[in-house]
């Protein structure tokens, strides 16, 4: 028992720490963590890869992506490890002096934020490429009384709509090329609220599959946000406690507007 647990550990830590090439050992500092139990070792993407060869080895990572999530966000050891299972603390604080409206949850995962919104009254889509996680924000949302729609779908082709949302939550699930999708598909006065990992946190975890969706460069999302027309209402780049791997590392936070 004491084995199973502390291999539960290691692999849970692993949640954004897994390098691409399962046997090449961690750089100094970073952990050297198990796979995923089932997941097999990383593929491998040749020196000099063709076309054909680099969107085969994508494929194959999301495909990784989606049973590693599916995987870490329905694992009752695992969700315990990893993720505040409370809804995202930005969020709510931003939520609260709003009029509730529709609101997109990209990447949703599990449904800790969407069922937050929904009980406050908010009109939430979740998406997701997880289609455990989205069974298991359902089964919640049932449980909990509120109405949740969930689609399963990629952030990357969804069709995110125009002037459609009054809240868009990015919360550890990208945005670096989400901007002008944000800026059309919010309603005038819509806000987006953005928490993710600052790129120093890669200092202590390895980005897996070399995929920094979720880590921002110092003052990467203003930038990015204000060139594309909304209005940057808060951002903070703080240490605090990370709501996925639960360790202290330096996290972006952002809540902009579009006018
Ligand atoms: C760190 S979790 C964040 C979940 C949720 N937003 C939260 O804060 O609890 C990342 C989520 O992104 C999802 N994901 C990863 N790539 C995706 C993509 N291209 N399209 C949609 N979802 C994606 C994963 O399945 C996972 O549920």
């Amino acid at each position: 028992m004491k084995i199973l647990m502390s291999l539960a550990v290691l692999v849970l830590l692993g949640v954004f720490a897994i390098s691409v090439q399962a046997q090449q050992p961690a750089p100094t500092g970073k952990r050297n963590l198990p796979p995923i139990p089932g997941l097999g070792p990383d593929p491998v993407l040749p020196a000099n890869p063709t076309p054909a060869q680099q969107a085969e080895y994508k494929a194959l990572m999301a495909e990784r992506t989606r049973q590693r999530w599916n995987y870490i966000l329905t694992d009752s050891v695992a969700r315990a490890r990893v993720l505040n299972e409370k809804p995202n603390a930005l969020l709510v604080e931003t939520a609260a002096g709003r009029k509730p409206g529709t609101a997109l949850d990209a990447d949703m995962g599990e449904g800790r934020n969407a069922i937050y919104l929904a009980q406050q009254g908010w009109q939430v889509t979740g998406v997701d490429i997880a289609e455990k996680a989205l069974a298991y924000a359902q089964k919640r949302a049932q449980a909990t009384g509120v109405k949740l729609k969930t689609e399963i779908a990629d952030m990357a082709k969804y069709d995110w709509g125009n002037n459609k949302w009054d809240l868009i939550v990015l919360s550890y699930a990208g945005g670096r090329d989400y901007a002008d999708r944000v800026m059309r598909a919010l309603k005038p006065g819509g806000i987006v609220v953005l928490e993710a990992f600052h790129m120093d946190a890669t200092n202590r975890l390895q980005v897996v599959g070399g995929d920094y969706r979720v880590f921002f460069n110092t003052n990467e999302l203003p930038k990015l946000y204000t060139a594309a027309g909304l209005k940057i209402l808060r951002y903070e780049e703080p240490i605090g406690t990370a709501d996925f791997t639960k360790e202290q590392l330096r996290l972006v936070k952002m809540v902009a507007q579009k006018p």
